[in-house]
């Protein structure tokens, strides 16, 4: 067993365990959060995809002790936590979620997304999302999703913010 001190969601977390236990087990079993999900364990599915210093990273293949002092965890739970994110509302006006289980991972690939490329095409949004894998097959629904969320991060940088789907209103 060892100590960790670890950053979750702008928060300290302080650990007692094995140095191989996956991030996934800690941030579930001993910081409560239990939105990322353990789907294949093995890096394949994407349901565990948290951020690392603003990367999305695989939790369930990460060792604890593969976290350095000053590393920023983010998990679903860190995104939006005072209000909802661009990204959370435009998966809400869409629907996306069948059963829900993969869909922290697909947020959390997303958001990471839309950092980088903030006007991604259907062809950067496959190679992005490529690595989280939906059973209920939301794949369009995710796709729209992202759009609509681009979509949104233009307008409300160009000073006017959209409230529904048909609705728009210049902001003071
Ligand atoms: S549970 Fe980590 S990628 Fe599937
Ligand atoms: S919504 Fe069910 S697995 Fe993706």
């Amino acid at each position: 067993m060892a100590l960790y001190n670890l950053t979750v969601n702008n928060k300290k977390v302080r650990v007692d365990v094995e140095p191989d236990m996956p991030l996934l087990w800690v941030i579930r079993d001993f910081a409560d959060l239990k939105g990322t999900k353990f789907g294949c364990g093995m890096a394949l599915c994407g349901a565990c995809t948290i951020h690392l210093n603003g990367q999305p990273v695989r939790s369930c293949q990460l060792p604890v002790s593969g976290i350095q002092k000053n590393d920023k965890i983010t998990t679903i739970e860190g995104i939006g936590e005072n209000k909802l994110s661009v990204v959370q509302k435009a998966w809400i006006e869409e629907q996306v979620p069948q059963c829900g289980y993969c869909q922290s991972g697909q947020i959390m690939s997303a958001v990471a997304l839309l950092k980088s490329n903030p006007d991604p095409s259907d062809t950067d949004i496959d190679a992005a999302m490529s690595g989280n894998l939906c059973r209920c097959g939301t794949y369009d629904r995710i796709r729209k999703a992202i759009h609509r969320a681009a979509e949104e991060m233009k307008v409300s940088s160009n000073g006017i913010g959209k409230v529904g789907k048909n609705e728009v209103i210049a902001k003071p």
